[in-house]
């Protein structure tokens, strides 16, 4: 039996890099995983693969920030789950530009799939945790909670998702624990696209930093970060709510 046999499980951003790994072991765990996020095509790819493989899957489209799709989302579940044991918030979107270049549009994009999309997702589907014992992940960052060069919009999202995370956690208390991860650099889709917009020779230096920011020399795997949030969403972390826990490599221990 796994950790997270008889639970039911949202998962945002469930087609990216990070969120396809989370599927594959919160499925493999025992869950019932609904994965949601705005790529169909990949969505369904996950969806198919995972079912072949025996385990209980669906995907659905849902954009984070709008309320229409999260409350669509949350009546879809209650009618074919009956409830839920655990939303873990992974879509994001990052931005790379100095702050006095960054447009309001760039600004609202990243706000709004990264921090809005957390508190609907959280409006719409901590209801059905009621008595439930659930557990809540929210995916903040380093730049949660440190400052990067040319991340201001992105730092500021993942900020306030670890307040949110922080004041969700007494909220919802003593019902569900609401904990938030920060990842460091994960080798997934999203960091490769930032240094792809680079020449040759800065993107090597920067995957560089990257990598020589983090203690092990190295970037993460995105099975690293869904080590702790497979964790977060097992009883085994009864205990556990409010907090901010770092997978960075040590990067913010210096
Ligand atoms: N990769 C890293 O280095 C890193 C580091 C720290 C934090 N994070 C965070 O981890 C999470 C997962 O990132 P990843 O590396 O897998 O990135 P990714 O770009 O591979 O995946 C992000 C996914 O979110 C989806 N998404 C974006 N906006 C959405 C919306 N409005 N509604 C629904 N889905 C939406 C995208 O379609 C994509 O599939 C993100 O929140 C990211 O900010 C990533």
């Amino acid at each position: 039996m796994g950790s997270l046999t008889g639970k039911t499980a949202v998962i945002s951003g469930a087609a990216g890099g990070m969120g396809q790994v989370a599927c594959e072991r919160f499925c493999t765990d025992g869950a019932t995983v609904i994965g949601c996020d705005l790529d169909q095509a990949a969505g369904d790819a996950l969806a198919q693969r995972l079912t072949e493989a025996g385990h209980r899957f669906e995907f659905l489209r849902v954009d984070v920030s709008s309320a229409a799709d999260t409350a669509a989302l949350a009546a879809h579940v209650e009618e074919h789950h009956g409830g839920l044991d655990v939303l873990y918030n992974n879509a994001g979107v990052v931005l790379g530009k100095p702050v006095l270049e960054t447009t309001e549009e760039e600004w609202d994009k990243v706000h709004d799939a990264t921090l809005k999309g957390t508190f609907l997702m959280t409006r719409a589907l901590a209801p059905l945790m009621k008595g439930r014992q659930g557990s809540i992940i929210n995916v903040s960052s380093t730049g949660g909670l440190v400052g990067f060069e040319f991340m201001s919009a992105y730092c500021a999202a993942k900020g306030g998702v670890l307040m949110f995370t922080k004041a969700c956690a007494m909220d919802l208390a003593p019902d569900i624990r609401v904990n938030a991860i920060c990842p460091g650099v994960i080798d997934t889709p999203m960091p490769r696209s930032f240094v792809s917009e680079l020449s040759d020779e800065e993107a090597k230096a920067v995957w560089e930093n990257f990598e020589n920011g983090h203690l092990p020399k190295r970037v993460g795997r995105p099975e690293e970060v869904v080590a702790m949030a497979a964790m977060l969403a097992s009883d085994e972390a009864s205990f556990v709510t409010g907090a901010a826990i770092p997978v960075d490599g040590g990067w913010t221990a210096k």
